[in-house]
């Protein structure tokens, strides 16, 4: 969809270069006066500071903390942690999770040993050339370490320029990229990068955050574009959401005495290999016709008013449940299922059960507790 964006991110004023430099600069005065001590901000050593950016991708503030204090005791130099084993690595990262980043950090350290003569490149260029450093650590590590100007964007920087410029650009859109790294850059002091770029951070992590921003302590707020519009929670726009496809589904849980018949799915595919009660898209009469051909003759089936939703990731399946009892235990499957057998409560235990199917399994069990007392509910709203 083709969105008009210009009117959105032009604010009523256009805005001067001289209000930009404020606005610097009051991010920066907020920044000296508000930011959280942190361990890697009362160092120049850029090994540090690597170390802390590395920990910090997909990783908060407070779970790092003492994982970095212990990881540079342990590991106080580049040439230390180039000369380490890597189970040793390993166990100093261990709980933080993502180990991908704890092999490419030793790898990264063993390159700057070997190749740079222990000293890490002062450009993104050649920060990026290590493993494990991707373009948003090399800016950090680049402006922060070496203030080298460049902007730093990583998800709290996008919400705060989304918000700042109204941006109807969804955030999540490659095209996008480019008009955030250059609205950033306004607000990158080019005398204090690295300090611009932490303050930017840790307005998105303090103050302009997801569901509630803060903006009455916003140093952004007389220029920002949302806030003058109330609009603070409408942004950042994301794109990706509206691209889920809805797919109804039926699903018939047959019983006989104290046992339900359940069908394994083929080995490839969506649950592959694990047992369900027979399901299909489309509607519930199909899928019991379909029973029935396989020769499961049905009686009493009673669909269920509640529908259950479960959510993959590009489809939402809301799934219309019935329950049914057999006139015989057939075990024939349905296609495409390649397995029929009858299960108790306990050999249930002992086969794989995909999660969708054990919500479907507990509404029938839920609804017949339910319903014993009453005859019947009223019906009443679908969902
Ligand atoms: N997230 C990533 N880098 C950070 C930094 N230097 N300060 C605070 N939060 C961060
Ligand atoms: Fe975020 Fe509010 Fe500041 Fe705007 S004024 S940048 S919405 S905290």
């Amino acid at each position: 969809m083709l969105r008009l964006s210009c009117a959105a991110v032009t604010t009523k004023r256009a805005p001067l270069a001289s209000d930009d430099a404020s606005l610097r600069e009051r991010l920066l005065a907020w920044f000296d006066q508000r930011k959280r001590q942190l361990p890697w901000r009362d160092t120049n050593d850029v090994y540090r500071i690597w170390i802390s950016e590395v920990m910090l991708q997909q990783t908060r503030v407070e779970t790092v903390l003492p994982y970095y204090q212990r990881f540079v005791e342990r590991f106080p130099t580049v040439q230390a942690l180039a000369a380490a084993s890597s189970d040793e690595v390993l166990s100093n990262w261990s709980g933080l999770g993502y180990y991908r980043r704890a092999r490419n950090l030793q790898l990264a350290a063993q390159e700057v040993v070997k190749s740079h003569a222990g000293t890490f490149p002062n450009t993104v260029k050649g920060l990026e050339a290590l493993p494990g450093i991707g373009e948003y650590t090399a800016r950090a590590v680049a402006s922060i370490g070496y203030g080298v100007h460049v902007a730093v964007v990583d998800g709290n920087v996008a919400r705060v320029v989304s918000r700042w410029k109204a941006l109807e650009e969804p955030i999540d859109k490659a095209s996008t990229k480019k008009t955030l790294a250059s609205l950033a850059t306004l607000l990158c002091d080019p005398r204090r990068p690295g300090d611009s770029n932490q303050a930017m951070m840790e307005l998105g992590a303090t103050v302009c955050t997801p569901s509630s921003p803060k903006c009455d302590q916003c140093p952004l707020r007389t220029e920002c574009a949302a806030n003058a519009t109330e609009r603070m929670t409408d942004f950042p726009k994301v794109e990706s959401a509206t691209k889920v496809r809805a797919q109804p589904m039926a699903a018939l849980v047959v019983t006989k005495a104290d046992q339900v018949l359940l069908m394994r799915r083929p080995n490839t595919g969506l649950f592959a290999g694990l047992w369900e009660p027979p399901m299909g898209e489309g509607e519930l009469p199909e899928l019991a016709s379909r029973l029935k051909a396989a020769g499961i003759a049905l009686k009493a089936i009673e669909p269920h008013e509640r529908t259950i939703k479960h959510v993959l990731s590009h489809r939402v399946l809301t799934v219309t449940v019935a329950t049914a009892t057999a006139v015989t235990r057939v075990e024939k499957p349905v296609a495409p299922y390649e397995a029929a057998r009858w299960f108790d409560a306990e050999t249930m235990q002992e086969v794989g059960i995909s999660r969708l199917a054990q919500l479907v399994l507990a509404q029938c069990s839920a609804l017949k507790r339910e319903q014993k007392p009453k005859a019947r509910r009223p019906s009443s709203k679908a969902k």
